[in-house]
């Protein structure tokens, strides 16, 4: 399997998939029997995992629980979600921009997968947003119709093939997560990033303090919980993020993202590269070389997939 071809569900603002089988790379994953994503999103670490067959199980979790019951139809009502997206894709074709806002109504008043999954698809970067109230908000991409219907059912038949006999989801606070914890089990950690996410309040998602986030680090090291976590990093001179305390005695390794896609567009030639970090008790990969490198390129996912508006 090359390093881009995992299938991704939905797009996703923060989405791992370039990197996902350079985080994987690090870790032993022969030591553990369940791969737990505490912030899961698209998960692009667990559906690379299975896809490569590394796991025996797995652990979606995701604080907004829309995206976890979106999670629950890809691996168990697939036919269904399918059958629901196309027949929604199709009728925005006399009016994407005013369907877009139709759906995103429906939705705020009736949560649904299939409507989450298209308004995914058509969001301005894949990007969740919701506003003050809870509702979302964000805008749809005029210049895509979104992934094609025939394009996602190939996809999301391949990740509930693959995934749904070994995978549960939750949607609970990562911090009731360590309530949960047994032996067997890694954690992939990838929380929002800071100044990301600040809807704390709302309905559906909070954000994470980042001082309660490093204490949260230093109970898992209490706890010896084997963790893996992407948190800081940088494009060009611009770094997001602050690098974490050496007193959390994490390895901080640094991966290749590619080259910055927004950067691109403005002419300038700039890498990303991701920090992630490993706890002290995490069983680590011997590999090095090839399998241990990262994506080469960051997939500019618009180009690949998706129906242009005309
Ligand atoms: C950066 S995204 C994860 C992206 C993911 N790695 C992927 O490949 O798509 C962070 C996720 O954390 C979730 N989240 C935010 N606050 C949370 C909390 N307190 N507990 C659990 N999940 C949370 C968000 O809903 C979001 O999906």
């Amino acid at each position: 399997m090359r390093r881009n071809d995992a299938p991704q569900p939905f797009q996703y603002q923060g989405s791992k998939r370039v990197i996902a089988s350079a985080i994987l790379s690090k870790l032993d994953m022969r030591s553990y029997s369940l791969l737990v994503e505490p912030f899961a999103g698209s998960a692009a670490v667990s559906i690379r995992a299975a896809m490569e067959g590394k796991v025996n199980s797995l652990w979606l979790n995701d604080a907004n629980e829309p995206l976890i019951d979106l999670w629950n139809a890809i691996l168990h009502d697939t036919e269904n979600l399918i059958e629901q997206y196309t027949a929604t894709w199709a009728f925005q074709k006399y009016d994407p921009k005013e369907y877009y806002g139709i759906v995103r109504k429906r939705f705020n008043s009736h949560p649904e997968p299939a409507d989450l999954l298209y308004l995914l698809s058509r969001a301005v970067k894949g990007a969740i947003r919701y506003d003050s109230v809870g509702e979302f908000n964000q805008s749809p991409d005029n210049r895509r119709l979104g992934t094609r219907p025939a394009e996602l059912a190939r996809r999301l038949r391949k990740i509930s093939s693959v995934m749904k006999s070994c995978t549960f989801t939750s949607s609970i606070d990562y911090r009731d997560l360590i309530h949960r914890y047994e032996p067997g089990q890694v954690w992939y950690m990838d929380p929002p990033y800071e100044g990301v996410s600040k809807q704390r309040d709302s309905r559906y998602v909070s954000t994470i303090c980042r001082d309660e986030f490093e204490e949260f680090l230093g109970h898992l090291n209490d706890q010896g919980v084997p963790f893996l976590l992407s948190y800081d990093g940088r494009t060009g001179e611009k770094t997001y993020g602050q690098p974490l305390p050496s007193e959390l005695g994490l390895e901080r390794v640094e991966i290749l993202a590619g080259r910055s896609t927004t950067s691109t567009l403005q002419g300038r030639d700039e890498q990303t590269v991701e920090a992630l970090y490993l706890s002290p008790v995490l069983e680590v990969s011997s590999l090095t070389g090839e399998d241990a490198g990262a994506g080469q390129m960051a997939i500019d996912f618009a180009s690949e997939d998706y129906a242009r508006a005309s």
